[in-house]
Parts: structure tokens; C-alpha cells; sequence
């Protein structure tokens, strides 16, 4: 699958919503990231920037990244109305087939799931890779399927000890800090709830 494909998916999706900013971070994401010192952040899949915008209230360099030059406007747009422009650089990438250089004191991947074909394992060592010594891996995925997720009622998700099992990473030179599941309450588009399942896979890089 090219790159235009996949853009122009994530464009029609970002052009059919809302355009602003939820104003909330993830509920993990807070969660993990809150007692963690301010430094450099990388986050993959940004989408309209409501956790990159969380991150840069709280002190933190972020480089959010996305496919989509929609979400993208919109996620700089939200910024700028936030007053935390000068704390957030925006970069396009199609992440199966470019990655940000640098190396981060966290990097973060949140829902970085796509309903086409691409290279996820490959992206998620990558952002691995660009975790400084004494930096911080969050990797927030889908547990379980949301009533109404667009996603097959069959789907079978991975276990967060599979996705870290693909990273293939040197355990020795990673703590693990959580490796679970957890549950949320969370709300659809037309306002129901439900309780979904998140993975967490939130290590420490330690050399
Ligand atoms: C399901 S959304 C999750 C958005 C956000 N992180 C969140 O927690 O709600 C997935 C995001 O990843 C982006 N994405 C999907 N495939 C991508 C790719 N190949 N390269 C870069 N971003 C991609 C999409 O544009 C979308 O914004």
C-alpha cells in the first residue's frame, strides 16, 4: 500500500470530525506520564494533538507525528489556541515507510493502530530505538473492541506481552515498568459507554 493511500484514508477520517481538540490526554497516558520529569517527548500518531498538547502544558519538547496533513493543521491549530506553539514542532511522516530522527526522553504510541496493512512492529522498534538511555517507552493499544469500533466483532487483540514479544527488544537493557492490561469507561461518538481494555507496555530504556 502506498503512502497517498494511507494519507488520504486518515485525511477523509479527520475531515468527516470534529476539528477541535478534546482538551483531555489519553487516560493512560496521563496516568504513566504525569510522575515523569519534563524533557524531550516523541509522539507517533498524534492525531488532532490532544496528548501532545497535554504534554507541552506540562513542560515537555514535543515532536508529534502523524500521516495525516488534516489532523496535522488541526493539531497545530489546537496549539496555537492552547498558547503551547513554541513546545510542539509537527512533522508528516507515513511512519511504515519514514521515521522522526532524534532520539527522545519518552516516546509515545497511543491507538497507533490502522485498519490497513503496514508495518506496526517495525514502527513500534523504531520508536524503541529512539528512546534515550533513562528514557521512557509508553505503548497504549487497544485491548478490546469498543462496541463501536469499526474494527470486525471477531478481532482478536494482542496481549501486551505479545506486542512486546514483536519489539524484540534486549530485555536486559529495559525495565519493565507495566506490561498489563488495564480498564477504562470511555465514550462513543453518539455519547453511549462502555468499558474497553487497553494494553500498556511502559519501560525504561536503562542503556
Ligand atoms: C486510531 S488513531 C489514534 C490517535 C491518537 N493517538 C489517540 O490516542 O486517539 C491513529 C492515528 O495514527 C495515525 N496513523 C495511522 N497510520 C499511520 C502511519 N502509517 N504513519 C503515521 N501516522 C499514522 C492516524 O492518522 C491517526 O491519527
Amino acid at each position: 500500500m502506498q503512502t497517498a493511500t494511507r494519507k488520504k484514508f486518515w485525511n477523509d477520517h479527520y475531515r468527516k470530525g470534529s476539528s477541535t481538540s478534546s482538551g483531555r490526554p489519553g487516560t493512560a497516558l496521563a496516568q504513566f506520564t504525569a510522575p515523569l520529569t519534563p524533557g524531550t517527548v516523541l509522539e507517533l500518531g498524534c492525531a488532532k494533538g490532544d496528548d501532545a498538547i497535554w504534554l507541552a502544558r506540562r513542560g515537555w519538547q514535543v515532536t508529534a507525528v502523524d500521516v495525516s496533513s488534516v489532523a496535522l493543521d488541526l493539531a497545530a491549530k489546537n496549539a496555537r489556541q492552547a498558547g503551547v506553539s513554541e513546545n510542539l514542532r509537527f512533522e508528516e511522516h507515513d511512519l511504515a515507510v519514514s521515521f522522526p530522527q532524534g532520539s527522545f526522553d519518552l516516546v509515545t504510541a497511543s491507538f497507533l493502530h490502522a485498519p490497513q496493512d503496514w508495518p506496526r512492529a517495525k514502527v513500534l522498534r523504531q520508536a524503541a530505538d529512539a528512546v534515550d538511555t533513562g528514557g521512557h517507552l509508553l505503548i497504549v493499544d487497544h485491548g478490546s473492541r469498543a462496541p463501536w469500533s469499526w474494527a470486525p466483532e471477531d478481532t482478536v487483540y494482542p496481549t501486551a506481552e505479545d506486542t512486546l514479544a514483536s519489539l524484540e527488544l534486549v530485555e536486559s537493557t529495559w525495565q519493565r515498568c507495566c506490561v498489563c492490561p488495564i480498564s477504562r469507561m470511555t465514550t462513543g461518538p453518539e455519547g453511549q459507554s462502555a468499558i474497553v481494555t487497553d494494553t500498556i507496555i511502559f519501560l525504561r530504556h536503562l542503556n
